[in-house]
């Protein structure tokens, strides 16, 4: 005979409920047995039952889309499936029994009934359950999103290996960017238009700017004098390149990143008066974020030191800079930009080339 009291409190869901809703629970509990090397829940189907584990063990796996992979094992005490007892979605990972198995398992129509009667259970599961959902989502979230950041990285990082600009080159125009449009932030003119999210969003999808680079021949790209009129307007073709490589991001993953990511490549070399490329847009119907990052890139161009040319003076590279305004640069991020110079100065020192 089964102890499913000290199962129920053993386990790492109800444990810490009054004997009483314990002994309520236990009354709607039905047992169950399993062969080895059966599912019990399969991912993507509905869920409408809850198993604690009273002997045996399982193994919970998920399709990562390139094959099933072991997610976790659980043995006696442990509840698998419980979200089906909230929520009507469809389950997120597939059960496989490892060993022949029991369990005591919860169907959410008795769930419902209990709930209905029992109101500190209520509460108590209503808690239980939030805390491990926020738990789950927070932690797949930020693995996510920290892979997603690492993986944009590396493929900016691409370019570098081809490209006579630097990894430095992109941590500085990254941080001149967070810092320009971090001023513009508090500006009325952008309000709503700015955001931490925007900001955010620009810090990781800057360094992409050049992507397209790999697919430009290394005699052009690494042509030590100026280029003739013809391999100019191949290099030109960069900003295409780019863009169609990050449509494809896109069109796999939808996320907003690579959006923003596709305009600063396509139109990072666009002038304010219409005369830039590839498509010769003027004034605001450049992206903002591509103007933004036309003044990072200038300005790191200018005070680095290249095969053809010798580095500027800070001082001179602004001037530089101030003069491009309302020509090639929005007139006015490049006041925001020439109000702040010191700290677009101390960006460029604190990330040097290696
Ligand atoms: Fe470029
Ligand atoms: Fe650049």
């Amino acid at each position: 005979m089964l102890d499913v009291l000290s199962i129920l409190s053993g386990s790492d869901l109800f444990s810490g409920l009054s004997a009483r809703s314990l002994e309520r629970i236990a009354n709607h509990l039905k047992p169950v047995r399993f062969d080895q090397d059966v599912v019990i829940c399969r991912e993507g189907d509905i869920g409408r039952t809850m198993y604690i584990i009273v002997s045996g063990s399982v193994s919970v796996s998920s399709d990562m889309g390139w094959g099933q992979r072991e997610l976790d094992r659980k043995g006696p005490g442990s509840v698998f499936g419980e979200m089906a007892l909230i929520s009507n979605d469809v389950r997120s990972a597939t059960v496989r029994t490892l060993e022949s198995t029991e369990c005591l398992q919860l169907d959410n129509e008795s769930f419902d009934a209990l709930l209905d009667k029992d109101l500190d259970l209520a509460q108590r599961i209503a808690k239980i359950m939030t805390r491990r959902f926020s738990t789950l989502v927070h932690k797949t979230s930020s693995e996510l999103l920290g892979a997603y950041r690492a993986l944009t990285f590396a493929l900016a990082n691409i370019t570098e290996s081809r490209d006579p600009e630097t990894g430095a080159h992109l941590e500085r125009t990254r941080n001149y960017c967070v810092l320009l449009a971090e001023a513009l932030y508090r500006e009325e003119r952008y309000k709503g238009l700015i955001t931490p999210q925007f900001i955010d969003g620009l810090y990781q999808a800057t360094p992409l700017h050049d992507v397209g680079k790999v697919a430009i021949p290394d005699a052009i790209l690494f042509k030590p004098e100026g280029l003739g009129p013809e391999e100019f307007e191949k290099m030109k073709i960069h900003t295409l390149i780019g863009a169609s490589m990050m449509e494809k991001v896109i069109r796999q993953s939808g996320a907003d990143l690579f959006k923003m990511a596709y305009r600063i490549c396509l139109y990072h070399h666009e002038w304010w008066n219409g005369t830039g490329y590839p498509h010769g847009l003027a004034g605001e119907n450049i992206p903002l974020e591509a103007r933004i990052m036309a003044l990072a890139d200038v300005y790191d161009a200018l005070l680095s030191r290249r095969v053809y040319k010798p580095a500027m003076a800070m001082r001179e590279a602004a001037d530089k800079i101030q003069h491009g305004a309302g020509v090639q640069f929005d007139p006015n991020m490049t006041l925001v930009m020439i109000a702040n110079i010191s700290r677009f100065e101390d960006v460029y020192l604190k990330y040097q080339d290696e």
